[in-house]
């Protein structure tokens, strides 16, 4: 999660440009000089066997190839445990992207490491290669976990749908849970963990080790908190049906691949329709609405992932019904054509928080700017982020 703004601080009110729109197709777009990148990755120095890096990257047309590769010029190399341990640890400093990973906690080593290069997952787990097993967030804001529970009860709903069984009870994953964080010593961050069908063997079914796994990593975001608003595009990637969309599982490709359609098209992400063709989700938010009568409408989330951020918006936005600022707040079956005309419309999850989408496809929404209600919205979860109620707010031990 990047690091938030404070809290007064208004989201912008200028409308869109081009140069707005256009600023997210730059992702995956730039060439990285070879000889930089040479250097930057440390790969030159002498490594028995020396490896030599190619890379050129994608342009948003896809005519060039991305390839990141270290080919070897000899033979690939037998490596003892502590040769192969050196190169992990090497790999892992020259390969610093822009989240730091503070902690990880393995059921399989059945403690914490605060070591990068052993935060791994063994690759006969189930996850790993057949995609079984599931996935939540937190964000760790000043100290505290923000809704916890809510994204624990979540994975624990997520785990019975794709059948897999708890390690460990839901007291016992919580307390891990925030042991983790509290090793990791970070105050504002997020938390991610895992439960998988666990390691055993590459069989399709799972049932011949029953060894369910719990892993946990905590990630320190170094990227500014951003609340301009963004351009969205309808995905052409189909979505998932309902019994995967409501699951938090690790099959993510569809929502990576839409993530990618919407890069390419100089969008932010691209908006889901259901087969009934209402408005769905995002590849990782829920949306909503404010229409002309300023009602804040959401998509039912019967057939898409009930989002925390979304529940939460919901109950924040009756603090706006009752100071007269919005006529009321619920979910409903949203057509295109209503999400297109609407005064309003914004993206909710763990990662954007609320964040107001100016364009959808080729069309304005609203005035071309990041609307009132939107603002609020944030602002009083952003508020709620850092002094709600217990029921929100888990703090730490460090
Ligand atoms: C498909 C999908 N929809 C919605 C959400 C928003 O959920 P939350 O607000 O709990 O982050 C996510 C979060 O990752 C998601 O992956």
């Amino acid at each position: 999660m990047a690091s938030l703004p404070s809290l007064t601080k208004p989201i912008s009110q200028n409308p869109i440009t081009r140069q707005t729109t256009t600023d997210h197709s730059h992702i995956g777009s730039k060439a990285v000089p070879c000889r930089t990148s040479l250097l930057r990755s440390g790969f030159l120095y002498s490594q028995p066997g020396s490896f030599r890096n190619t890379r050129t990257v994608r342009s948003s047309n896809q005519n060039e190839a991305l390839v990141d590769s270290y080919i070897k010029t000899s033979d690939v190399p037998l490596l003892t445990c502590s040769e192969a341990t050196e190169r992990l640890k090497a790999h892992r400093e020259n390969h610093k992207g822009k989240q730091e990973f503070l902690a990880m906690y393995s059921s399989i080593f059945g403690g914490i490491t605060t070591d990068p290069s052993a935060m791994v997952i063994p690759i006969d787990d189930h996850m790993v290669h057949r995609g079984h097993g599931v996935f939540d967030t937190a964000a760790i804001m000043d100290g505290y976990l923000y809704e916890l529970d809510q994204h624990l009860n979540r994975i624990i709903r997520s785990a019975a749908m794709a059948k897999i069984n708890l390690p460990f009870d839901k007291e016992d994953i919580r307390s891990i849970l925030i042991k983790t964080v509290s090793a990791s010593k970070c105050r504002n961050g997020s938390l991610r963990y895992w439960l998988s069908a666990g390691p055993g063997d590459f069989q399709l079914s799972p049932s011949s080790h029953n060894k369910p796994a719990l892993y946990a990593v905590v990630i320190q975001d170094q990227l500014p908190f951003d609340s301009k608003g963004v351009k969205v595009i309808t995905s052409s990637v189909p979505m998932k049906p309902p019994q995967f969309a409501t699951m938090k599982s690790v099959n993510y490709l569809p929502n990576v691949l839409s993530k990618l359609e919407a890069e390419e098209n100089g969008a932010f992400v691209a908006i889901w329709l259901d087969e009934e063709g209402f408005i769905a989700e995002g590849p990782n938010m829920n949306v909503a609405f404010v229409t002309k009568d300023n009602e804040l409408l959401m998509p039912h989330f019967d057939k898409i992932l009930s989002g925390c951020t979304a529940k939460r918006v919901l109950t924040l936005a009756e603090r706006l019904v009752s100071k007269g600022k919005l006529r009321g707040a619920r979910v409903a079956n949203v057509t295109v054509d209503e999400g297109k005309k609407a005064s309003e419309m914004m993206l909710l999850g763990s990662g954007v928080l609320v964040r107001a989408v100016l364009y959808w496809d080729e069309q304005v929404i609203g005035d071309g700017r990041e609307g009132p209600v939107t603002q609020a919205l944030l602002n009083l979860l952003i508020e709620d982020m850092k002094s709600g109620p217990p029921s929100v707010l888990i703090p730490i031990p460090y």
